[in-house]
């Protein structure tokens, strides 16, 4: 029986997800404005947050719920390694730490991961999906905008065992609506996604400081005066 959990989720998070886009930095970054440093601090942010999650979730490859959406194939830790040598060079671990709002996210996931190992789904979904999605236009923006090479740099997007984004969400949206789960669940987990959505919006929000600085306020006050629908409010194709 399907408990249309992939529904819900993508009902149930569109308001967030529109407010996510339309955060400051997103919006300057989908208008190819991307400064070096401030993009290398966000994938440094993802590479706790990835590395708590993933290291979290593996432990749940049998869990009945959870265990049904675990896809190995979708890890980032080693992607964002190679990134942060990128940015940082061989010394990275002794150059990067967790933001104030990426201590708040590992928290979080720290709790899930030991008292509520379902809920991890709401954080799974909002992050992969996410990266399988508008992470893939990001990736090439980032790249054409600090003029990288390949991967190099934005090999968080490279989802290397996936090159079929569009057939692997499906599969993963059939996986989510096969989870075991009961209305009451199902909506928790649509709540722990939308908390995703505001976890992450306040990752980026606290690096729209150094993204004015290097910018100007001018620009990017230009670059963000206006609101955009959400891509998850259009009809999907
Ligand atoms: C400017 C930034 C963003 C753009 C342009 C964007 C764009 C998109 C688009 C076009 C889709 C629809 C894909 C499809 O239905 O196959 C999508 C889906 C999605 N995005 Fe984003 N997105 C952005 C930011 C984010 C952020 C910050 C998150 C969360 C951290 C996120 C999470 C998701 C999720 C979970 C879906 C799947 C919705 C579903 O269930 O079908 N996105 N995004």
């Amino acid at each position: 029986m399907s408990s249309n959990l992939a529904g819900k989720l993508r009902v149930g998070t569109q308001k967030s997800h529109t407010a996510a886009e339309n955060v400051g930095f997103m919006k300057c970054f989908v208008k190819g404005v991307v400064d070096k440093d401030c993009f290398a601090k966000f994938l440094s942010n993802l590479y706790f947050v990835y590395s708590a999650l993933e290291g979290g979730i593996k432990n749940y490859k049998n869990h009945p719920t959870v265990g049904v959406m675990y896809f190995p194939e979708l890890n980032r830790q080693d992607a964002l390694v190679k990134d942060m040598e990128f940015y940082y060079g061989n010394q990275w671990q002794e150059q990067i730490k967790p933001s104030a709002a990426t201590q708040v996210y590992l928290q979080r996931l720290h709790q899930l991961v030991t008292h509520t190992p379902e809920l991890l789904i709401g954080h799974t979904y909002t992050r992969y999906m996410g990266d399988l999605s508008g992470g893939q236009m990001l990736q090439r923006i980032a790249q054409s905008g600090l003029n990288l090479t390949g991967f190099q740099g934005t090999s968080f997007y490279n989802f290397e065992q996936i090159p079929d984004k569009k057939a692997f969400k499906d599969t993963y949206r059939i996986a989510l609506n096969s989870v075991p789960v009961d209305d009451v669940t199902a909506e928790k987990i649509v709540g722990e996604a939308n908390y995703a959505f505001q976890l992450n919006m306040e990752m980026v929000q606290e690096l729209e400081g150094s993204l004015i600085k290097a910018i100007g306020q001018v620009m990017f006050n230009t670059l963000t005066n206006s609101r955009s629908t959400g891509s998850t409010e259009v009809a999907r194709s």
